[in-house]
């Protein structure tokens, strides 16, 4: 595969769709290509899926079963589009993949070993991992107050023990892989996180650039 893999994470409201939105007008300004997309959902299916378990209150499901939707939705969307444009050069960018079921559905939920989890994700997923994860961190405690007065869906209405835990599988995934990983004090200004993805995204494109030549 040719292009750019950046992923995105982090808990509720460490301001990864914020971020997203400054680093897709950074690209356009530019003019870098590059595809963006958000997880669950991207395809039809998986907007479907998304609704099944962020949104729809009729619906209560086993952990093991938000597992697999988690996964079928991640895999339509790396088989349909992630997997396309990056064979095709492009540069993609996700907001959330795998290490965010490692996070809820292995550390918070407890539904499986955290690296089962992400083995179970790699079968599906060609063994393909990004070449970049900008994890946001901050603590839940904090993370919550941003959205105080905002509608919450499924995931964000579990209290701050189940988001401890979220927190706890992204530290150990930066651990397990700190090549991988950046990680960002997401209590900083949002100028000041932007110019910091903007430099590891840069430093990223210079390195694969030179791989090339
Ligand atoms: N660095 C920041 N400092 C203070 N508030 C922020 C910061 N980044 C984002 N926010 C605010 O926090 C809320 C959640 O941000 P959002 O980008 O939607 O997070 P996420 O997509 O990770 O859930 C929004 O109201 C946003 O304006
Ligand atoms: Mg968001």
């Amino acid at each position: 595969m040719k292009g750019i893999f950046i992923t995105f994470e982090g808990g509720e409201a460490c301001g990864k769709t914020t971020q997203l939105k400054l680093l897709q007008q950074y690209f356009k300004e530019k003019g870098t290509d590059a595809l963006f997309v958000r997880e669950p959902g991207g395809t039809a299916l998986g907007e479907s899926v998304r609704h099944l378990l962020l949104t729809n209150e009729d619906i209560q499901m086993c952990g093991k079963t938000e597992l697999l939707l988690f996964m079928a939705s991640r895999t339509e969307l790396y088989e349909k589009t992630i997997k396309p444009a990056l064979d095709a050069g492009r540069i993609v960018v996700a907001d959330r993949y795998y290490d965010s079921t490692v996070a809820y559905q292995g550390s918070a939920r407890g539904v499986m070993d955290m690296e089962d989890v992400l083995s179970l994700n790699l079968k599906f997923l060609d063994g393909l991992k990004p070449d970049l994860t900008v994890y946001l961190k901050i603590a839940p405690k904090e993370a919550f107050l941003r959205k105080e007065n905002m509608p919450l869906d499924k995931m964000e209405r579990e209290g701050l023990t189940f988001h401890q835990k979220v927190a706890d599988g992204y530290d150990y995934m930066v651990q397990k892989h700190p090549d991988r990983f950046i990680v960002i004090d997401a209590t900083q200004s949002i100028e000041d996180i932007h110019k910091q993805i903007v430099t590891a995204v840069e430093k990223l494109a210079t390195k694969s650039q030179e791989s090339e030549n």
